[in-house]
């Protein structure tokens, strides 16, 4: 077909969608112009955008909360003595399975850390406490630190967004994988969903360019497919996928005790949990809705639920997520050839588009609408799912904003926090002010150890920790 014929089509199709305005300005385009333009407007799927804005955009209400629900079960932290056994057993599965090269690391990397502020992939952000790591450069070592620990290849899936992509590429190029073996790693970018004014028509962010933005990182599970890491994943014999973010660097990268409890129950789609810090802290809910794990959002679960309390005085729905899941390649590969759809969430944001005379518009209030797919609405979807409980102070930092609370700097401080703790389990004195404080800083690198029984092995490699002390242990 050629470039004119093409145009009467899209102009055709358009039309019949309300959304013939997307070619408002075609005849001031160039040919490579037009041509874009077309290969975006073929892209759209016209007829579930029609859904989306009469359902989600313009809707008030847009998704269906559930009203019955009950707590979800879980695996607690540590198991009581009863489930000792059983612990004991789902952590050699999970060794074995790293061992038997079965598992990968994926992180989901295309976020735009508007909240952090930070110009560039979060990835690239310097968290860590003495040698200011970036997340990347971390959760590399911790990566090979594991492969080396248990003599097996842990390949690395990266997802990143069309607005970041090829800043990662440069990141990880520049820095020669981090010492990665390039062969095991694996870049991709997720898809993204057009930006919508409130009335429904789609935003142009150019004369050329229909405005998008990264699908969520529920986005993930159908960018795993396409973009063909299902099925490397399956020539390496690849079952189960530790998936994790980019912004928490005490993420234990490959766990083989939260491996293990998924492989044994035949889970597909399993997660950690957090025991929540006060009834409405700003996590999603762990709960069951017909008979399934499924995630209510704080905002979502009514005060009177969120606040109810059991005989012991804990919180009825005591867990939140922390987006750490283990997914099986299998799962991914069954949800994308049966056509699955996830819900859309609408955010309500500030878009940057250009009005019908192709002026650039920088709007100072909200103007519009973005849509984003949620990772853990996956859950219903499983038949099976185990939720596993983590320790805030071992397993959860994140950096999300600038300052204050869930900063690089709250970060930081629990970073040294659990360093501390893992010394002092291995009897090292670590020096405190008067009020009970830290004075030390404490970085342990990953190549000394990823888990707390490591410090425990080298104990004799320990070094002794003076007031005022700045230690990095590798
Ligand atoms: P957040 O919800 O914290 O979003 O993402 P964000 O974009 O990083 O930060 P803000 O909200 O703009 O400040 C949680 C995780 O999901 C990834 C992020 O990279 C982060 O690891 N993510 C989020 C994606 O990969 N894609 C997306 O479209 C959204």
């Amino acid at each position: 077909m050629d470039l004119r014929t093409k145009y009467e089509a899209a102009k055709t199709t358009l039309g019949t969608h309300n959304q013939q305005h997307l070619l408002n300005f075609w005849q001031r385009l160039d040919e490579n112009q037009q041509k874009s333009l077309i290969e975006q407007i073929n892209d759209l799927d016209l007829e579930k955008i029609d859904r989306w804005i009469k359902d989600v955009v313009k809707n008030p209400e847009p998704l269906e909360v559930p009203t019955e629900f009950d707590p979800a079960p879980y695996y607690p932290a540590l198991p009581m003595p009863d489930m000792e056994q059983k612990y004991a057993l789902a952590l050699e599965k999970g060794r074995n399975l790293i061992r038997e090269g079965k598992v990968a690391a994926f992180v989901v990397a295309g976020g735009q850390g508007t909240r952090l502020g930070f110009d560039g992939p979060k990835g690239d952000f310097p968290v860590t406490a003495v040698k200011n790591k970036t997340l990347f450069r971390l959760f590399a070592e911790s990566i090979i630190a594991v492969s080396q620990k248990y003599n097996a290849a842990i390949p690395w899936y990266i997802m990143t967004s069309p607005l970041n992509h090829l800043d990662t590429v440069e990141i990880f190029k520049k820095n020669h994988y981090f010492g990665l073996n390039p062969a095991d790693f694996f870049i991709f970018q997720q898809g993204t969903l057009p930006n919508f004014a409130f009335d429904g028509e789609i935003l142009m962010a150019d004369k050329d360019t229909i405005a998008q933005s990264p699908d969520g990182h529920g986005g993930s599970l159908r960018a795993l497919y396409r973009s063909g890491a299902v099925e490397d994943m399956k020539k390496r014999g690849i079952e189960y996928i530790s998936y994790f973010q980019i912004d928490n660097p005490l993420v234990k990268v490959i766990d083989p005790l939260f491996i293990g409890l998924h492989a044994i129950n035949n889970a597909q789609m399993s997660s950690k949990a957090l025991k929540k810090n006060s009834p409405t802290e700003k996590v999603g809910n762990f709960c069951l809705v017909n008979d399934r794990v499924t995630v209510i959002e704080y905002s979502d679960l009514p005060d009177e639920q969120a606040n109810r309390i059991n005989p012991d005085g804990s919180l009825v729905f005591e867990l939140g997520s922390i987006a750490i899941h283990i997914i099986n390649t299998d799962f991914v590969e069954s949800l994308n050839k049966e056509g699955f759809s996830l819900p859309l969430h609408k955010a309500i944001k500030k878009i940057a588009h250009i009005d019908y005379e192709g002026n650039q518009v920088e709007p100072k209030e909200p103007n519009g609408v973005k849509l984003e797919t949620f990772v853990f609405d996956a859950l219903p979807l499983a038949e099976k799912s185990v939720i596993f409980e983590t320790l805030r102070e071992e397993e959860f930092a994140p950096v999300k904003n600038a300052t204050g609370v869930d900063s690089a700097e709250s970060s930081r401080q629990l970073q040294i926090a659990r360093a501390a703790a893992w010394l002092e389990l291995a009897g090292v004195k670590i020096p405190r002010k008067a009020d009970g404080s830290l004075d030390c800083v404490i970085e342990i690198a990953p190549s000394f150890a990823v888990e707390k029984e490591e410090i425990v092995k080298n104990k004799n490699r320990l070094p002794k920790i003076n007031p005022g002390d700045k230690v990095y242990i590798d």
